[in-house]
């Protein structure tokens, strides 16, 4: 690693990339006493503090890939370079997004007990979760409840109109096709919800009806795909308003969104599709027959083989997936014959990711 800097700029040159840093940026991010609390590293001072004119006076490099800079406010600091360039480059602590079809999904079960090592298991599990954006615990108790106390290990769960679990059972008078024993075709979880439900957890106590297996796609690896195959679907379905709705005796939830959300730097950020739910706000008939063309292709895409990961969850058994990429259905079942009993509930991707991020320090 090499250094130089001038008044206006340091620049750091770490294999072959220069960064260039402005006094400013750098400025903030001092840690030193008097500038941040020594406990929870919080700033202690406004913005007017320093001035926007503000230049670098000195900079050098010490040992244990260190840097030390001087202001010209007098201030000076140390700073960890290692730190600042994961920052810089926006390297994520998360284990790296894979994403998968069909081919290359293996359906892995990660076994799970209570007690000593736990921290270990959840940390393999979270991993998994964080490169697929699904994941299959197997070895729990089916038990009703059992969910709550897992997922508590991770999160707080976030309650809805549902519950704080919900019963996924055939009934007589359904609020939602999820009480019914009929398929369900790929789709994400109650996009209505501001903002909507962030990690699934569905749990089997009991699946010996006839069919009733679960699938999962990976809607990522769907978007990227339709990108490459059909660009001007892919931009519909980006820019196309939808009013998703839900509506029973005690609740009317509704949201407007897009089915493919990407970033400000034009990454995927989240898909919300559910063929059930989605109402496109009137249009001109061309622009109508342009989305619904789009919508197609997509709705093919994910409930086709190429991309649907298909198993039987045992009771015991608990999937769990990232809402905002991993789309998720059933097949139907035969009520006739055996139970079908699953619960399921939702928490944040702040718990999951910061469970992580704990995980990784205790047990790497
Ligand atoms: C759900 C759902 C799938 C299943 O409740 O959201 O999609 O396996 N259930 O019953
Ligand atoms: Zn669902």
């Amino acid at each position: 690693m090499k250094l130089d800097f001038d008044a206006k700029e340091l620049r750091v040159y770490e294999k072959e990339e220069i960064f260039k840093i402005h006094p400013l940026w750098i400025r903030e991010r001092s840690t030193e006493k008097g500038e941040v609390d020594q406990n929870s590293f919080q700033r202690l001072y406004d913005p007017e503090k320093i001035k926007p004119d503000l230049q670098i006076k000195n900079a050098q490099l010490l040992a244990d890939n260190k840097m030390h800079v001087e202001f010209s406010d007098n201030h000076s600091a140390t700073y960890c370079l290692d730190k600042l360039i994961t920052e810089i480059t926006r390297s994520n602590v998360l284990p790296p997004k894979i994403y998968w079809d069909k081919n290359d999904a293996e359906l892995k079960k990660f076994s799970f007990a209570y007690g000593a090592n736990e921290s270990r298991q959840l940390f393999e599990i979270l991993k998994f979760y964080h490169q697929y954006g699904y994941v299959v615990v197997e070895d729990l108790p089916a038990k009703d409840g059992e969910v709550i106390k897992f997922a508590e290990k991770i999160g707080f769960i976030r309650e809805t109109n549902f519950g704080k679990l919900f019963n996924v059972r055939s009934q007589k008078q359904p609020n939602d096709l999820a009480y019914t024993s009929i398929e369900l075709e790929s789709h994400t979880d109650n996009p209505y919800r501001k903002p909507v439900p962030s990690i699934q957890f569905l749990f089997c106590i009991e699946n010996s009806c006839k069919g009733g297996d679960s699938t999962v796609v990976d809607g990522f690896k769907v978007a990227e795909d339709l990108k490459k195959e059909n660009p001007q679907a892919f931009n519909i379905l980006v820019n196309t308003l939808i009013n998703y709705k839900f509506e029973d005796n005690d609740a009317i939830l509704e949201k407007t969104g897009k089915i493919i959300k990407l970033s400000a730097r034009g990454e995927l950020k989240q898909i919300k599709y559910s063929n059930r739910l989605d109402f496109v706000f009137y249009d001109e008939p061309k622009v109508l027959e342009e989305f619904y063309a789009a919508k197609r292709v997509m709705h093919q895409m994910i409930n086709s083989d190429k991309y649907i990961l298909q198993f039987h969850l045992q009771p015991g058994n608990l999937l769990i997936m990232n809402n905002y990429r991993t789309l998720h259905g059933r097949r139907s079942y035969n009520t006739s014959e055996g139970s079908r009993w699953l619960q399921g509930l939702y928490i944040d991707h702040d718990s999951a990711e910061s469970k992580y991020k704990l995980l990784s320090k205790e047990v790497e």
